[in-house]
């Protein structure tokens, strides 16, 4: 199937939503699909039913193109004019409020969007229907300029509400879509916010082109240019790319996961059963990170240039004494990520091995996410006891849901024993991750 690509776009009434969402479907040839426009037209359909509580899955509905214009269809009547009408927007928001009505919503939202790339518009796209989308805006404007925004297009459309009813009906609907219990209107974590009141339409467009071009670029691209890494040394970058380059042509590297992937302070703990470990985590992890390498590799001259300016720190012994543990904690502190093989050293037989302790005392220590992390294909290319790897195979990184200390930390105040227990999880978590791999 072709990958598909979705752009969310959310934010309250008057935002801008509506012409920006077209405006980036009509750049990036996408299907627009307007969510609002889908509570619109079942409040219509509602108020056209004699039940009070009409049966939802009657309720069918469609879009039609035409010439780059989208038409709203329930059944054969063309009611794109009419939910436009000032009830039907008081209409829609009563409702939306009601779980069965969002779930019905949310059906037809996901099955329009089936196999196509879409930008969809709504209150609540990036946070509850489609929360994988590879791009999540939040616009907002301030509540005067969206009123004169909503004022302006009703005039257009020979309404004669004056400006202040306009801003109040906008106050009423933006309340009632923030407070409802089932999906209010809110700013997902990862959506990028625009505040648009003293922007163009056309700039907004462009900054979420950009975003969206960016976004689907080849990934070597985004390693080079990623925002995220925009902070490390030039040699990182040049080290990271090349890598990835390498990786991709001999092992058909991939990424899974990476909604997973959290921002700030937190370990990454893969399973290690190959030299091949360390670099495609450099690659995988979409941040900056650090993390350790035997003090000996250190003594010769070329790496002990090049390691620390990978952000590759020296370690003594097997990483278990008190100065490690502390580093690491430092780093931690400063909200870096580091990376961890929480085995200790590469497993004999591609099993996962027990897991040492000191990552639950560090999380424990900087109270942060630790996450799982599987390679797989790594140990078929280079296994344990080989003086060479193979040039040929498939790896594959899959991040799993971070653990959060702070979880455990409520659980009991008997510390040693929630260190067992998240070990113990932790564990589990790396094992039961990618295990459906298929090696050819
Ligand atoms: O975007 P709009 O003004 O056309 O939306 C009409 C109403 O539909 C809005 O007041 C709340 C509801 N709605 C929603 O609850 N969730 C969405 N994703 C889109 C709209």
């Amino acid at each position: 199937m072709k990958k598909t690509f979705c752009v969310a776009i959310d934010g309250p009434s008057g935002s801008g939503k509506s012409t920006v969402a077209k405006g980036v479907a009509s750049a990036l040839g996408f299907f627009h699909i307007d969510s609002g426009a889908i509570y619109r037209s079942l409040a219509w359909w509602m108020e056209r039913q004699t039940e009070s509580l009409p049966n939802l899955d009657c309720f069918t509905y469609h879009i039609v193109e035409k010439e780059g214009k989208f038409f709203h269809f329930i059944g054969d009547i063309d009611v794109t004019v009419e939910i436009r009408a000032p009830y039907i927007s008081q209409r829609s928001s009563e409702i939306a409020r009601y779980s069965q009505v969002r779930k019905r919503v949310n059906e037809l939202q996901r099955e329009i969007a089936i196999g196509r790339s879409v930008v969809i518009e709504g209150r609540d796209i990036g946070s509850v229907v489609f929360p994988n989308a590879q791009i999540k805006i939040f616009l907002t404007a301030d509540i005067d300029e969206r009123a004169r925004r909503r004022f302006e297009e009703l005039k257009l459309k020979g309404s004669l509400n004056p400006l202040e009813e306009v801003k109040n009906d906008l106050i009423e609907r933006d309340e009632r879509d923030r407070t409802r219990e089932d999906a209010p209107l809110i700013q997902s974590k990862d959506a990028v916010a625009i505040d648009t009141t003293n922007m163009t339409v056309g700039e907004v467009i462009e900054k979420i082109v950009t975003l969206a071009k960016i976004e689907r670029a080849p990934r070597f691209w985004k390693l080079l240019v990623g925002e995220q890494r925009s902070g490390a040394q030039t040699l990182y970058k040049i080290v990271v790319f090349v890598t990835y380059l390498i990786y991709r042509a001999l092992y058909r590297f991939e990424i899974e996961g990476l909604e997973n992937y959290p921002e700030g302070a937190a370990i990454i703990a893969p399973n290690h059963s190959s030299f091949l470990d360390p670099p495609a985590m450099g690659v995988a992890c979409p941040h900056e990170v650090h993390c350790l390498a035997k003090a000996y590799l250190f003594k010769n001259r070329i790496l002990g240039w090049a390691l620390p300016r990978i952000n590759t720190h020296p370690v003594m012994g097997d990483g278990s004494d008190l100065g490690v543990l502390k580093k690491i904690a430092e780093f931690l502190h400063q909200g870096k990520q580091v990376i961890i093989f929480p085995e200790g050293s590469r497993s004999k037989d591609n099993q996962v091995a027990p897991l040492k302790r000191g990552i639950a005392l560090l999380a424990s220590m900087a109270k942060c996410k630790v996450v799982p992390v599987k390679i797989t294909g790594a140990y078929e290319a280079w296994p344990r006891g080989k003086k060479f790897p193979k040039l040929w195979g498939k790896i594959r990184v899959t991040f799993g849901k971070p653990l959060d200390w702070k979880d455990y930390e409520i659980r009991s105040p008997n510390k040693k024993e929630m260190q067992i227990l998240f070990t113990k999880d932790l564990e589990e978590s790396i094992k039961n991750l990618g295990v459906k791999e298929v090696f050819r």
